[in-house]
């Protein structure tokens, strides 16, 4: 990446390890953090260039452009998907009023842009098994409508104004920096922070749901490779299928039970969130990113939970 880089909505789960990765790729003075909250004194984030941004707001995004002289804008803003599906006008309004203004800016002053989409882009008349790169996009949620505008707004600057747009279609991240900002697949991560504490879950999803899931170093990777990979091998560009392995709840129970044994889950369906999963595919084909762009996960089911476990058990101490 060129220039300076901008991280909005930098505060989140991706976010949080995603700038400390980039300064120490590309220097602490290259990455600018962006937010509408504040970080806490102590967070790792506040070392280096943070500026208070409201996405939704006019104005504020172009000044910083200018000022940093930004080179690249990594565009995380959004309301995840069961939030959006909580509050679908103000959704529409953040994940879509400010990537047309990311996307704008970005026109006007030469700059690249990340765009990270999610298997929330497809819906229940998607292939749900192995989803090719491309096929159809009909989701049922405002979260999901988001996204595939994103993807083809993404495409449109792409082609008609030369913006180096480029994006991946995340799966469900497990990450143990920051909590989860309200997405469907959120389930996975409070099940390691209660299986750590209590030895006790109950799940919102039924056990057998499939869905894809990643965890965090692997996403940091993609959104790093991808943005440095050569634009001349990059037939896609936008909105690659990324993952790195498809469970369900009762797996990922078993695979936590192999180092606590005594790990205990129960289910208590939420309807609202079942209904999100249901709708989404159990596996995506990610072929079109390994070909392009040479992605490779390095974390399959079982290295990450033994990793989670062991970074989990540091954070929050021993079992209550
Ligand atoms: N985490 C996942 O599992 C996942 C999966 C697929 C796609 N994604 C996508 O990746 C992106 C980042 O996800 P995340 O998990 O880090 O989200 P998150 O909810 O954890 O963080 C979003 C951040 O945006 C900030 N924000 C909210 N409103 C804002 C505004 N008006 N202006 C500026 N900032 C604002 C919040 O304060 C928060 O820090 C999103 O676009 C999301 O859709 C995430």
């Amino acid at each position: 990446m060129q220039g300076v880089i901008l991280v909005t909505g930098a505060l989140g789960q991706i976010g949080t390890e995603l700038v400390p990765a980039l300064r120490e790729k590309y220097g602490v003075e290259r990455v600018v953090a962006t937010d509408i909250r504040m970080p806490a004194k102590d967070a790792a984030i506040a070392d280096g260039p943070f500026e208070l941004l409201d996405c939704t707001g006019p104005g504020e995004l172009r000044e910083m452009v200018r000022r940093y002289e930004i080179g690249a804008i990594l565009h995380l803003a959004a309301l995840l998907s069961a939030v959006a599906e909580d509050k679908p006008q103000s959704a529409w309004r953040l994940n879509m009023d400010s990537l047309y203004r990311v996307l704008e800016i970005a026109r006007q002053h030469g700059c690249a842009v990340f765009f990270p989409s999610s298997i929330g882009a497809f819906g229940p008349t998607t292939p749900r098994d192995h989803t090719p790169q491309d096929t159809i996009q009909r989701p049922t949620t405002m979260y999901g409508i988001t996204k595939v505008a994103g993807e083809l707004l993404c495409d449109y600057y792409a082609q008609r104004f030369g913006v180096d747009a480029r994006g991946v279609r995340l799966p469900g991240l497990i990450s143990h920096v920051a909590p989860p900002g309200g997405g469907t697949t959120d389930y996975a991560v409070e099940m390691f922070r209660q299986a750590v504490r209590y030895r006790h879950y109950a799940c919102y999803l039924r056990p057998d749901t499939r869905l894809d899931m990643m965890y965090m170093p692997d996403a940091i990777k993609a959104i790093m490779n991808l943005m440095a990979a050569d634009p001349a091998g990059l037939e896609h560009r936008n909105a690659f299928n990324i993952t790195a392995m498809s469970v369900t709840p009762d797996e990922l129970a078993a695979e936590i039970r192999k180092h606590l044994p005594d790990f205990a889950i129960d289910y208590e369906i939420d309807p609202a969130r079942q209904a999100i999963a249901d709708s989404w595919p159990r596996s995506i084909d990610d072929g079109a990113a390994r070909q392009e762009w040479g992605w490779r996960p390095d974390y399959d089911l079982g290295r990450m939970v033994a990793d989670m476990l062991d970074k989990l058990r540091l954070k929050l101490g021993p079992a209550r």
